[in-house]
């Protein structure tokens, strides 16, 4: 069972996939469930995902090379053979932050994203919840958070809202798979609301 988790920086994405994977491992057990996140997830990610937000990039296309790049390692070492082993996979960002990101906020053509995706053939998330916020409330949230300004973080409000506009076509153009939730409110009740879909989903 692979769940993804998606939205723009300071849509609170990270706190709804601790808490979705604490919420399962209450209920199914410490062993049968992983939370995993890109870029960096997978054993000696860490260099990738350093080089992807110090802001030393500067053909767009690296950008979208190395993303899919991590991802490969990060399907190979750890998401498939977690799926393998039976557990539930929870990932924040995935493959829709790409389209997302380097479609919708760098404008890089859609078309070639696709393509490279669908040649790589990731598996598909079985589900997949984009937690949803008004690009100036994730805004406010990174500033008032004091959040470091990497590179991609410091694209500013447009580069946000359009990111968000990208998320939007896909949950749109997939209904059947993302689950659009509202991400301002309280943390616990997104919660619980994301557990509540994901028990209707799996374990109906
Ligand atoms: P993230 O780890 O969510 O940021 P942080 O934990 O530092 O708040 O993601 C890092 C950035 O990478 C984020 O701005 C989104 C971006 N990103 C892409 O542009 N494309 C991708 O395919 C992925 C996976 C992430």
């Amino acid at each position: 069972m692979f769940i993804t988790l998606e939205g723009i920086d300071g849509s609170g994405k990270s706190t709804q996939a601790e808490l979705l994977t604490e919420n399962i491992r209450s209920a199914r057990g410490e062993e049968g469930v992983i939370w995993t996140k890109e870029p960096g997830g997978w054993p000696g990610g860490d260099s990738l995902r350093k080089v992807l937000l110090e802001g030393s990039l500067h053909h767009p296309l690296t950008e979208v090379f190395l993303f899919l790049a991590d991802r490969c390692e990060h399907v190979e070492q750890v998401i498939l053979p977690a799926l393998a082993a039976g557990k539930i996979v929870v990932c924040e960002r995935y493959s829709d932050s790409t389209v997302a990101y380097q479609w919708g906020g760098r404008g890089i053509e859609r078309g070639k994203i696709e393509g490279l995706l669908s040649w790589a053939s990731f598996p598909s998330p079985d589900i997949t919840f984009w937690i949803d916020l008004p690009a100036e409330k994730a805004y406010d949230r990174m500033v008032s958070r004091g959040s470091p300004r990497d590179r991609l973080e410091s694209e500013g409000l447009s580069f946000l809202s359009r990111v968000r506009q990208g998320f939007c076509t896909l949950a749109e153009e997939n209904p059947d798979r993302i689950v659009p939730v509202d991400g301002d409110g309280r943390a616990d009740l997104i919660a619980s609301e994301i557990y509540r879909k994901v028990e209707e989903y799996f374990f109906p």
